[in-house]
C-alpha cells in the first residue's frame, strides 16, 4: 500500500477500507508518511468526505493509536466534556472544577487553539508553571485525588489525534465534519469517561455555520460512539457572538476565576450550567434540573469550585496566586480602546472577526511552530442587545509589541465585528437543542 495511491483514491471521492485507514494514520505517527502527504489526504477529506464507516475506522485508528484509560476501580461515574470550537468558550475551565467540587470525578481531555478557534490547553498554559501534558499515570492519580484533572493528549493517549490536530490547525483542514468526530470522540472514549457531554457550536465563530450542519455533526458523533459501545450526550449552542467578554488566552482564564467568584455574564452561565446538570443528572448526584441548579449555585456562592480550581492549579504545578493576582498573568503591555462609532444597539458582534482579532494580536498561530502570547487578546465591553453611546468603549485589545500594519488589521477587525443599529435586535436563542 502506498500513502500517495490512497490520497489519489480519496480525491477521487472512493470509499477506504478498514486497513487503508489504519495504514495512513499508523505510518503518519510512526513517521512513515510526511506532513505533505497528511496534509493531501486531509484535504481530499474536506473536499470529498468520509463515510459513517470510514469515520468509524479513523475515530477508532486514533484511539487504538495510544491507551484507554480505565476509572473501574475509582468510581462507576466519571466526567467528560467537549466542545467542537469556539471563540471565548472558556467553559472546561468553570465547568470541571464545579463537577468536581460536587463529588463528579472529572477526566477532561483538552486540545490546543484550532484554526481560529481557543484551546483550553493554550488558555491553562497562560498560568506560570502549570503543566499541561500529565502521564497517564499522574493523571488517574491526580483524579483519584482531588477528582479532577484537565491535560492534553499525553504521547500515549490519542497521539495519531494530536498530530493530526496540529496539521489541521495550519492546513485549513479543520472544518470537516468527519475530522471533527474523530478527533473529539476518540479523546472522548480513550479518557475511559462513562458521562459524556458534547457541545456542538455553530454560527459564525464555530468550524460549522448552520444549526442543520450542527445537528447532522451531532448525530454522526452520537452514532459514532454507538458503534465504539459509548453513548453520548449533545446540546447544540450558538456561536455568532463570543461566549462572554474575554477573547484571548490569559484573559479567558481571568474570566473563569471571576465566574467562580461570582461574577459571570449570562451566556457563559447558561451554556456551562446547560452542561453541567446534563453531567449531574448522569453521575446520579442530582436527581433532576432544579437539584442540579441548586447544587451547581450553591458551589459558586460557598467557593468551592474555586477552591477545587487552586487545587487542580496547584497538582499542576500552576502558580495558584494568580487567583488572587491577576498581574502574575502577563497580559499584553498595551491597550487599544475600541469606540462605539455612533450610538445604538450592538446588533451583531461576529464572533470570527473577533476571533481573527484576537488572533493577529498573537493570541493563535499561523504555523504549528508559532508561539503563542498568551497575554494578547480581546475585552468586550458590549454585547448583543446592549446600549451604547456614541465614543464609548465596545472593546478593548491586548497585545505586545506588533507591528504597526498588524494593528491596523486587527482593529479593522474588531470594527468590522460591530454593528449598530437605532432598534433593539431580536434576542437569539443560545442553545438551539
Ligand atoms: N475539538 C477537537 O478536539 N477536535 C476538533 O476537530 C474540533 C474541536
Amino acid at each position: 500500500m502506498r500513502a500517495l495511491d490512497l490520497i489519489q483514491k480519496k480525491k477521487e471521492g472512493k470509499e477506504h477500507t478498514k486497513e487503508e485507514i489504519y495504514f495512513l494514520i499508523e505510518n503518519y505517527l510512526s513517521g512513515k508518511i510526511e506532513d505533505y502527504q497528511m496534509s493531501a489526504w486531509l484535504m481530499a477529506v474536506c473536499f470529498q468526505g468520509l463515510t459513517p464507516r470510514e469515520t468509524a475506522y479513523l475515530t477508532q485508528s486514533f484511539v487504538e493509536s495510544g491507551e484507554v484509560l480505565d476509572f473501574s476501580n475509582i468510581s462507576p461515574y466519571i466526567a467528560d466534556k467537549h466542545s467542537t470550537g469556539g471563540v471565548g468558550d472558556k467553559v472546561t475551565l468553570v465547568l470541571i472544577p464545579v463537577l468536581a467540587s460536587l463529588g463528579v470525578y472529572s477526566a477532561k481531555l483538552s486540545g490546543r487553539g484550532l484554526g481560529f478557534t481557543g484551546g483550553t490547553i493554550d488558555k491553562l498554559e497562560s498560568i506560570p508553571g502549570f503543566c499541561v501534558e500529565l502521564k497517564n499515570e499522574d493523571f488517574l492519580n491526580q483524579i483519584k485525588d482531588i477528582k479532577a484533572a484537565i491535560s492534553s493528549q499525553s504521547p500515549n493517549l490519542t497521539p495519531a489525534d494530536g498530530k493530526i490536530y496540529a496539521l489541521r490547525d495550519v492546513t485549513a483542514t479543520v472544518d470537516n465534519k468527519s475530522l471533527i468526530c474523530a478527533s473529539v470522540v476518540s479523546k472522548k472514549i480513550a479518557s475511559g469517561a462513562t458521562s459524556i457531554v458534547l457541545d456542538v457550536k455553530y454560527g459564525s465563530g464555530a468550524f460549522l455555520k448552520t444549526v442543520q450542519e450542527a445537528k447532522e455533526l451531532a448525530k454522526l458523533m452520537t452514532d459514532t460512539a454507538k458503534l465504539l459501545n459509548k453513548n453520548i450526550d449533545v446540546v447544540i449552542s450558538s456561536m455568532e457572538q463570543p461566549l462572554g467578554l474575554c477573547v484571548g488566552n490569559a484573559l479567558e482564564v481571568i474570566e473563569s476565576i471571576e465566574f467562580l467568584k461570582g461574577k459571570y455574564e449570562k451566556d457563559l452561565y447558561e451554556i456551562t450550567f446547560e452542561l453541567a446538570a446534563k453531567t449531574l443528572i448522569n453521575c446520579k448526584i442530582a436527581k433532576d434540573k432544579k437539584e442540579a441548579k441548586e447544587l451547581f449555585d450553591s458551589v459558586i456562592n460557598n467557593s468551592k469550585a474555586l477552591d477545587k480550581l487552586k487545587q487542580i492549579i496547584k497538582a499542576q504545578k500552576g502558580n495558584v496566586e494568580v487567583i488572587d493576582d491577576y498581574s502574575l498573568f502577563n497580559l499584553g503591555k498595551n491597550i487599544k480602546e475600541i469606540k462605539a462609532p455612533k450610538e445604538g444597539y450592538i446588533s451583531k458582534l461576529d464572533a470570527l472577526c473577533v476571533a481573527h482579532c484576537a488572533k493577529l494580536l498573537g493570541a493563535g498561530r499561523d504555523k504549528k511552530s508559532d508561539p503563542v502570547d498568551y497575554g494578547a487578546g480581546v475585552v468586550l465591553s458590549k454585547k448583543i442587545g446592549d446600549y451604547t453611546k456614541k465614543d464609548e468603549t465596545i472593546a478593548q485589545l491586548y497585545f505586545n509589541d506588533l507591528d504597526k500594519e498588524r494593528i491596523n488589521e486587527a482593529i479593522n477587525e474588531i470594527n468590522k465585528a460591530f454593528e449598530i443599529s437605532d432598534n433593539i435586535p431580536n434576542s437569539v436563542e443560545l442553545i438551539a437543542k
